[in-house]
């Protein structure tokens, strides 16, 4: 049993897929039997942590560095820290990146024509009919991530491809 704390940071488009990763990969982690596994995921962390908070670019980096302080504290103590959050913006990535235990930035990629037909949350629709504003990738920008550990793509392939290129990556780097 590994007791190194890491951050895997999911990042990428609304519906591409980062909290169907980050649960798949918890439970690939209990399997193994590592320590200490604790998602943090955007939905959730906004219903608590940051409900007053909305979507401007200010709002969603402070979303960002909230996020980074709990991220920072778990890592640094021994778990296995999955965080899913759309995170558009690199320089808080990288703020992430400095202040979080071995952190492994993992850009979960989806093309758009797969991420409005999907559409699970029917947000892309409210976006396109311009029901909601400062949506990503519609009325919001999206800075792709530069140098990521691992890069996924859902449109392409299946979950257990996804999460085996990830467990690879821990693999290889002595964190699991
Ligand atoms: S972030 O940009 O600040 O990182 P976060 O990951 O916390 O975003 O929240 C994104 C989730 O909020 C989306 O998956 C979606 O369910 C919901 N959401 C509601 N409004 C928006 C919007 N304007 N842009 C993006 N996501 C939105």
């Amino acid at each position: 049993m590994s007791k190194k704390g890491f951050t895997v940071w999911f990042t990428g488009w609304s519906g591409a897929g980062k909290t169907t990763l980050a649960m798949a990969l918890e439970e690939e982690l209990k399997k193994r039997n590592f320590g200490y596994v604790q998602r943090l995921d955007g939905d959730i962390v906004r219903e608590v942590l940051c409900s007053d908070l909305g979507f401007s670019k200010e709002d969603r980096n402070e979303n960002i560095k909230r996020a980074t302080f709990v991220a920072e504290l778990l890592s640094k103590n021994g778990v296995a820290t999955l965080v899913s959050f759309i995170s558009p913006y690199r320089a808080l990535r990288d703020h992430a990146r400095c202040k979080c235990h071995n952190f492994i930035e993992v850009y979960v990629k989806c093309d758009r024509d797969t991420l409005i037909e999907r559409d699970v949350k029917g947000l892309y629709k409210k976006a396109l009919d311009n029901e909601i504003s400062d949506f990503t990738g519609i009325s919001a920008p999206y800075e792709e991530p530069m140098n990521p550990e691992v890069v996924l793509d859902t449109s392409k392939e299946d979950i257990n491809e996804s999460i085996g290129e990830v467990i690879e990556y821990l693999d290889k780097n002595g964190l699991i």
